[in-house]
């Protein structure tokens, strides 16, 4: 039966994750793989990673603040920022020997499996994926910054502080 970490800090597998993303801004599909990873990793480290292949509506710093406020109930959750160098380093500096995907399609798959291929090749390190909520399966941050560009109401997709931070951003 599944133990979880808020009822006894028991956790399903007894082991250190790492969980990468741009963040761009952080949306209720990433906080939901975030607690579900802390039920199941005795600890997990949220990376921001500044991805050279996109540009980013918010800094690293205003990412990883958004980010830390979305977890700051969750004990066994840490927050930083890579700003350049390899995911696998970070994972070894950190004692991580898991990196932790979310996914919501067969397009999303395409997407990372070159990545969890290229990081095992790299360190050994495995990807362990987990499958989005239905609830979230459609929702990533590019869509929710164009729904907000043009004045749709993103407040199903995010926490009320990231989409007040969003719309803000968008104002300017
Ligand atoms: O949310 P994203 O932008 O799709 O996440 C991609 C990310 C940041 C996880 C990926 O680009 C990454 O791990 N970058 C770190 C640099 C690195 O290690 N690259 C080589 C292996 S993928």
């Amino acid at each position: 039966m599944r133990q979880r970490s808020s009822a006894a800090n028991l956790y399903l597998v007894n082991s250190v994750a790492i969980y990468p993303g741009s963040f761009d801004p952080l949306t209720l599909g990433h906080q939901s793989v975030i607690e579900r990873g802390a039920e199941v990793f005795s600890k997990l480290h949220v990376v921001i990673v500044h991805n050279p292949n996109k540009t980013p509506l918010f800094s690293v710093t205003e990412r990883l603040e958004m980010v830390k406020l979305a977890t700051k109930h969750l004990t066994n959750v840490e927050v930083s920022a890579l700003e350049t160098g390899l995911l696998v380093d970070r994972a070894k500096s950190l004692g991580a020997k898991v990196i932790l995907k979310g996914f919501r399609t067969a397009g999303d798959i395409e997407y990372e499996l070159p990545m969890a291929q290229v990081n095992r090749d790299l360190a050994n390190l495995e990807t362990v994926f987990m499958a989005a909520e239905p609830v979230h399966g459609y929702v990533s941050s590019s869509l929710v910054k164009e729904v907000a560009g043009l004045g749709g109401d993103v407040s199903g997709y995010l926490t009320p502080e990231v989409a007040k931070r969003l719309i803000e951003r968008l104002s300017k």
